[in-house]
């Protein structure tokens, strides 16, 4: 287990995953009843920007770094604001990204809880650190793959199961498809929210192809490249597969990234996709 997130904070691909997450945890406190988030693989929630690790890389220069000094179209920011609102609020300290488990515990009302699970001890230990001591939130250092078996479906009956592994193994795409056809099992109208590079398109039609038959009657995918994919060095194109999406996210999202994605392209690449797998 090498991966450690903080290398690649705050790059393309964390922008796009966290605007989603952001607009997603919206639209569930849209209703009055409790939701429940499980976060299978959740990172260490906030990163230093102006640590050696980011800069050794200097990934998020070319993501969150794109974006901080421009603007939009009026349109494509009205589906940023929310993220952009998040960010001032949880890093006033210019230098600052959060992760994936501060985003949700912003957007927690009192009767809404989440399960943060992470493998790697020291950065469950930094997850611990991050996060202010809030009895809405339970972190376990666990294998997130195992455990959220045990804490579907939840009593809440809504919310959100955000998977977002680190994709050093080569059998995770085959995990979150089995996942995927789980979660239609167990729990068929809580949001599934899959992250992954975008590598390999035979790989990723593969994938897609077993989302496909996994029992979700709503499954959207969107894609994000910023580059051709093959070449060598950092991470060109990523995916999220998202099952039960708010109804308007597909709009939204259709409205952003192509601004967003001409934005954040390296070398002029600039690609985007959004479209249903199963639905609407
Ligand atoms: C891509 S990062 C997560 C980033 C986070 N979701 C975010 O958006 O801020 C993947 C994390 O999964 C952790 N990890 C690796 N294998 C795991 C497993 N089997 N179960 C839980 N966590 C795991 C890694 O230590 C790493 O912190």
């Amino acid at each position: 287990m090498n991966y450690r997130h903080s290398f690649h904070a705050g790059n393309f691909a964390d922008v796009i995953k966290h605007v989603t997450l952001v607009r997603i945890l919206d639209h569930l406190a849209l209703k009055d009843t409790p939701f429940r988030v499980i976060d299978t693989h959740a990172g260490a929630g906030m990163y230093d920007l102006r640590s050696d690790d980011a800069a050794r890389t200097g990934e998020w220069v070319d993501g969150i770094g794109k974006l901080e000094k421009v603007r939009l179209s009026p349109a494509a920011e009205a589906v940023l604001a929310p993220y952009r609102a998040a960010l001032r609020e949880l890093t006033p300290f210019e230098g600052h990204y959060p992760g994936s488990p501060a985003l949700i515990q912003r957007a927690l009302r009192s009767d809404d809880r989440a399960s943060f699970n992470e493998l790697h001890p020291e950065t469950c230990h930094a997850l611990r650190r991050a996060l202010p001591r809030d009895e809405r939130i339970v972190i376990n250092e666990i294998d997130g793959y195992l455990a959220w078996k045990a804490q579907i479906p939840p009593r809440e009956r809504r919310g959100l199961v955000l998977v977002d592994p680190p994709f050093e193994k080569t059998d995770d795409f085959d995990r979150m498809a089995e996942m995927t056809r789980e979660m239609a099992r167990k729990w068929s109208t809580g949001v599934l929210m899959l992250w992954y590079p975008i590598k390999n398109p035979t790989t990723v039609a593969h994938f897609e192809a077993s989302l496909k038959t996994s029992g979700f009657a709503k499954l959207m995918v969107v894609e994000l490249h910023v580059e051709h994919i093959g070449q060598a060095g950092p991470l060109a194109a990523c995916g999220l597969a998202i099952a039960n999406p708010p109804w308007k996210l597909a709009d939204e999202l259709s409205l952003l990234l192509p601004e967003l994605s001409k934005r954040l392209a390296r070398r002029n690449v600039a690609r985007w996709r959004v479209d249903w797998l199963a639905g609407p």
